[in-house]
């Protein structure tokens, strides 16, 4: 899939606000600081689509992209931020939890994941949450430029031994950097899969 067009819709406080759930929809959720704005901008080739910034806490709302008329990117806040207030972290935390539960046309939620660490608790319990609410989701990982290809690997390796504690299969992944434009065509490629798969699905019942 090529991206024609890619322009911004609303941002929503709350799942209430969000567009109409007319379109498919893919979100991007992760911890603050993974690099999920910047992954859209890259995708969609428009560096001031979606706020970016060296400080964590950037995107507070529900954004939504449009992207080919035909479908939804959606720019998540961060979980997990310590240094924001207790009283706006549950606010941000119940707008993420609810938007992944309930926006009823989320085909695949993408959990960025830092390639550069080793899997973090929040990421594992974020995931297991998915699992349990039955909320379909894949991983990316980001930054892979910050990384040797063998330290890339060896950190890849590692964080999908954690997972297979808790999965008997590995998610589906991919492998990403925004600053050096790597995993675009893999990504796309996947979602426009999905979108056809879903669309097919009513007349096959
Ligand atoms: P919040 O909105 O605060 O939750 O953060 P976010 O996940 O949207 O992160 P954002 O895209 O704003 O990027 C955070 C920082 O990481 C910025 O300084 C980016 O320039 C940097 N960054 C993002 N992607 C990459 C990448 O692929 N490689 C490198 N080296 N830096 C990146
Ligand atoms: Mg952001």
């Amino acid at each position: 899939m090529l991206i024609r067009s890619a322009t911004f819709k609303k941002s929503a406080a709350s799942i209430r606000d969000c567009p109409k759930p007319s379109l498919p929809e893919f979100a991007f959720i992760g911890r603050s600081n993974v690099g999920k704005s910047s992954l859209i901008n890259y995708l969609c080739n428009n560096n001031k689509l979606a706020k970016t910034s060296a400080t964590p806490g950037k995107t507070q709302l529900i954004n939504h992209f449009v992207i080919n008329e035909n479908w939804y990117l959606v720019d998540l806040p961060g979980y997990g931020f310590a240094k924001t207030g207790k009283e706006k972290k549950a606010r941000f935390e119940t707008m993420i939890y609810d938007y992944c539960k309930k926006r009823e046309t989320l085909q695949c939620l993408f959990v960025l994941i830092d390639s550069r660490l080793p899997l973090q608790k929040i990421d594992m319990e974020f995931m297991l949450w998915c699992a349990e609410n039955e909320t379909p989701f894949a991983i990316i990982y980001t930054k892979t430029d910050k990384n040797s290809k063998s330290e890339l690997e060896r950190n890849i390796k590692a964080i999908e031994k954690d997972l297979l504690r808790n999965w008997e299969e590995l998610p589906n992944a991919f492998v990403t950097s925004a600053s050096a434009g790597k995993g675009k065509e893999d990504l796309l490629e996947f979602i426009d899969y999905q979108i056809k798969s879903q669309r097919q699905s009513p007349a096959e019942e």
